[in-house]
């Protein structure tokens, strides 16, 4: 028994080297939206050496993208290098010396070791684009979505390489947010998944993993709590200062909800509901709120248009 058990460790362990001997070393990067999310995986993936080409669907998007991260790379070396002023101008040239950008994707992806998609939340849009890249990446390149709320398997299925798809879920803002949620499908294969935990912590982040599934870690517990504190305040059991002061104060957490709300935009928070509550209409959790679907009607989306649950203006 003891030699049997022994046995089986040496083998688990010489396969878990095997697995790692073959696992892909990430250099060359190419991300697929400049947005909010893209260029901030842009520019931890250029901050920590990897050659990175960002892609939109203008110059124009793409000048802003890239003025973001320069001036967000100098809130960077302003805390980092604080008493080395020359070592932090050369750490943001050598970062952006490692970024350039492009408006064609098809022909970018020749040279990519990893497709990181952070295009608009839109699951045809998403497949249109991954089914193009399929075509143009090489055999061995990893695509993952940078999705919150949609399924990684869907996506997975509209390209001919579902052994080397997987999700990567970066927070916002993401050169501060340390988790990456490296998401697995039934058909990443180990050595994409552990590629993808690699690459997470060489852009200096730490990564969990999770299945697919709907929310994956943190929007499955966050947003349904978020959604509670609305229809706690909708029956008006609390309001929304006490709500928020309550949860910083009892809780420790740095924002109250809707705090949170606010920040994180409340027309993205009914999507996700509305997406989960019609894929289990019969969960209590995932259940629509009248009062948030109202203020999305009215145009108040949180701090991004001036007013959501508290006014900004
Ligand atoms: N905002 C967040 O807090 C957050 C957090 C984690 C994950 N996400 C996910 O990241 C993704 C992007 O979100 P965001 O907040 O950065 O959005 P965003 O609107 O700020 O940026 C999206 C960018 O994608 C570009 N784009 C759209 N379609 C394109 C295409 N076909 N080809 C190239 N570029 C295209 C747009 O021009 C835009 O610049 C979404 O899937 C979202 O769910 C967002």
């Amino acid at each position: 028994m003891a030699f049997a058990t022994r046995h089986f460790v040496r083998a688990a362990s010489s396969d878990a080297a095997t697995a790692a001997a073959k696992k892909l070393l990430i250099k060359h990067v190419t991300i697929i939206g400049g947005g909010l999310m893209g260029a901030g995986i842009a520019q931890v993936a250029a901050a920590s050496g990897h050659t990175v080409v960002l892609v939109d669907q203008s110059d124009e998007i793409l000048k802003k993208s890239t003025k973001g991260i320069e001036e967000s790379l100098k809130r960077v070396i302003k805390k980092k290098f604080a008493d080395k002023p020359e070592a932090g101008a050369e750490f943001v040239k050598k970062t952006l010396q490692n970024l350039t950008t492009s408006t064609d994707a098809a022909s970018v992806v020749h040279s990519t070791d990893l497709v990181i998609e952070a295009i608009v939340e839109n699951l045809e849009v998403k497949n249109k684009l991954f089914k193009t890249l399929d075509k143009f990446a090489p055999e061995h390149t990893i695509f993952a979505s940078n999705t919150s709320s949609l399924q990684i398997t869907k996506m997975a299925n509209a390209t001919t390489r579902q052994d080397r798809f997987g999700g990567l879920h970066f927070f916002n803002p993401v050169p501060m947010m340390k988790l990456v949620e490296v998401i697995k499908t039934p058909m990443t294969s180990q050595k994409t998944f552990e590629s993808l935990v690699d690459f997470s912590k060489a852009v200096g982040k730490s990564p969990v993993s999770c299945k697919d599934t709907p929310g994956f870690i943190v929007n499955r517990l966050l947003v349904p709590y978020m959604m509670e504190a609305v229809r706690l305040f909708e029956r008006g059991d609390a309001s929304k200062e006490d709500i928020d002061v309550a949860m910083k104060l009892g809780a420790g957490y740095p924002m109250g909800p809707f705090e949170l709300l606010d920040y994180v935009g409340l027309d993205t928070s009914k999507y996700i509901i509305d997406g989960w509550h019609s894929l289990e209409p019969n969960n209590p959790l995932f259940a629509p709120s009248p009062l948030l679907n109202k203020l999305v009607e009215e145009k108040k989306l949180g701090k991004k248009t001036g007013e959501g649950f508290y006014k900004y203006k």
